[in-house]
């Protein structure tokens, strides 16, 4: 639920695009605005109290959800995640459990926010992508909706797998490497070579714990009080 459905034409290309086609996953972008009763197809208005900015009005997006959720035909309550730099933080396992849902709906804000009595009848989860502030809710729809979407089955191929990566066991992938053996007098790890399986697990941990150590103290520890 959005005022820019066009932003997710984005979803359109690559592996989200074949996944859509194969009709493994669908994604709809549904415009708020069609949904106001307002004669000049306003949704916006000042906020009481005061303060800069103009806030989203309840009707519109509580008349969107409706339709929306009888669209969907679902007996359960549908998910509905308002996107808002004040929700939950966003993060894999997030992504996996959404992506357990058989429907989920986003709803983006504009402006300084929506009214919030409308997301008290509306919204099941708050979600931000991340702490810092963007100009609506599109782009982290989109963030969530790649993430989650790549966890259902069949939307990756076997190359593409998401069997190990960075985050599965709470640690940052380790470094990879592809042809030429030497580039720029760099040459791949001889470990790699050497087609002994054991000793490149090995290798391949000890990197992932040094690169997490590193770039991401915060994982390591997590990480390092587990085990
Ligand atoms: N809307 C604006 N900024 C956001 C963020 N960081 N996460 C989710 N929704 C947002």
């Amino acid at each position: 639920m959005t005022l820019f459905p066009e932003m997710f034409s984005a979803a359109d290309n690559s592996i989200l695009g074949r996944a859509m086609e194969k009709n493994i996953i669908s994604i709809d972008a549904v415009n708020i605005r069609d949904y106001t009763l307002d004669k000049h197809k306003k949704v916006d208005d000042y906020t009481y109290g005061g303060g800069a900015g103009m806030l989203m009005q309840a009707q519109p997006i509580y008349d969107c959800h409706k339709a929306v959720c009888n669209s969907i035909g679902s007996e359960k309550k549908v998910r509905t995640i308002y996107v808002t730099p004040q929700g939950k933080l966003f993060d894999q396992n997030m992504a996996k459990e959404l992506s357990n849902e058989e429907d989920l709906i986003f709803l983006c804000g504009h402006y300084e926010g929506v009214d919030e009595r409308v997301l008290e009848e509306i919204a099941t989860d708050y979600i931000s992508i991340g702490d810092y502030v963007l100009t609506g809710g599109e782009l982290p729809a989109m963030v969530m909706i790649d993430c989650i979407s790549r966890l259902v089955p069949g939307v990756l191929s076997n190359e593409e797998s998401a069997q190990t990566e960075s985050f599965d066991d709470g640690l940052l992938e380790y470094p990879q490497y592809t042809r030429p053996e030497v580039w720029m007098d760099k040459k791949v790890p001889d470990v790699l070579l050497s087609g002994h399986h054991a000793n490149i697990e090995k290798w391949r941990h000890e990197q992932s714990l040094e690169r997490t150590k590193q770039r991401r103290p915060d994982l390591y520890e997590i990480y390092a009080h587990k085990i």
